[in-house]
């Protein structure tokens, strides 16, 4: 027998195909060693998830986070250039990877690295960001 090609072969025959997978993204964001955001496309980019890893890394709690925008991360010496390139690539639906300084609750300082990926919804609209993002 092969080997499954993707991790959605191995349960399209089940009838929680949904409830599994559901709980599987659920489990791994979790349970993920790098931080994980989800945003609205609108303006600003309103955070509506954020996972404990991030909150391990930034210093804030989940209700800190929800509602307000990424760019409460960013401060004097945050890389404005980098900024200009994300809202260009994520704009066009292309996949966004960079780093610059963040800062933290605390007001300390680290290098962000990220990664942002469009979601579109079943009509084809990017409806969502997920970020992946770990101190670099
Ligand atoms: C999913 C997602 C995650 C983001 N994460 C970060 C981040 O970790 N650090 C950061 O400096 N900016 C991050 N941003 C970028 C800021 O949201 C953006 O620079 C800010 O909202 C200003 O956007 P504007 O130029 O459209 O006003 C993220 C954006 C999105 C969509």
């Amino acid at each position: 027998m092969n080997a499954p090609l993707n991790v959605f072969d191995i349960f399209d025959h089940d009838q929680n195909f949904l409830t599994i997978m559901k709980r599987m993204l659920e489990a791994h964001m979790e349970a993920s060693f790098s931080g994980v955001m989800i945003t609205e496309a609108g303006s600003g980019y309103p955070i509506v998830y954020v996972n404990p890893a991030l909150c391990e890394l930034t210093g804030y709690g989940p209700h800190e986070m929800i509602g307000k925008s990424p760019a409460m991360l960013q401060g004097p010496n945050t890389d404005q250039r980098v900024l200009d390139k994300l809202k260009e690539t994520i704009g066009d639906g292309d996949l966004f990877h960079g780093r610059t300084i963040n800062y933290r609750k605390d007001g300390s300082e680290f290098v962000m690295e990220w990664k942002i990926v469009p979601i579109r919804n079943e009509d084809g609209e990017i409806a969502h960001y997920l970020a992946i993002q770990r101190e670099a």
